[in-house]
């Protein structure tokens, strides 16, 4: 665990590091902040949404070292000490989106949005690791993660053209 002080109004806070997007932070938190919070309040990097706070919808995911995707509703900062993460304000560079991010545009993959950090994280793990997945592995990809808007199909078919593959109709 992190250290601990006991502040003015006796409430224990710790101290953590936390890389987002290459920059490293150092925080008091509460025990109980959750990741997705210390995200959006502490670091102001309010990309990462909040839907559930279940596990259950995918809209707060982020990267976990760089690669993994994980819910950060589920995970204490307190647990996320000393580790890396990429947020969606990290996958674009110099103002320019990512190749992902650009054919969620192209293909019309969003409409509210709500789901779309999450759905580019997710998708771009995917691609890191398999850069020519099949129609079902990049189903499979973004299972985790809930779209109320757009049925999907388009954004099967961003991230299949994003990998450079026939789109499927
Ligand atoms: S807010 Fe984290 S999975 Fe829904
Ligand atoms: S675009 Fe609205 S939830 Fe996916």
């Amino acid at each position: 665990m992190s250290n601990m002080i006991i502040d003015k109004d006796g409430v224990r806070r710790y101290v953590v590091s936390i890389t987002v997007n290459g920059d490293e932070y150092t925080k008091m938190v509460k025990s109980n902040t959750l990741l997705v919070n210390f995200l959006r309040d502490a670091l102001d990097l309010t990309g990462t949404k909040k839907g559930c706070e279940l596990g259950d919808c995918g809209s707060c995911t982020v990267l976990l070292d760089g690669k993994t995707p994980i819910n950060s509703c589920l995970m204490l900062a307190v647990e996320a000490d000393g580790r890396e993460f990429i947020t969606v304000e990290g996958v674009a560079s110099h103002e320019k989106l990512d190749h992902i991010q650009e054919k969620f545009i192209e293909h019309g993959a969003l409409q509210c949005g709500y789901c779309t950090p999450g759905m580019i994280l997710s998708a771009k793990a995917l691609l890191t690791r398999n850069p020519k997945p099949t129609e079902h592995e990049v189903r499979e990809a973004i299972a985790g993660n809930l779209c109320r808007c757009t049925g999907y199909i388009n954004i099967i078919k961003a991230i299949m053209d994003a990998s450079g593959q026939e789109i499927p109709m």
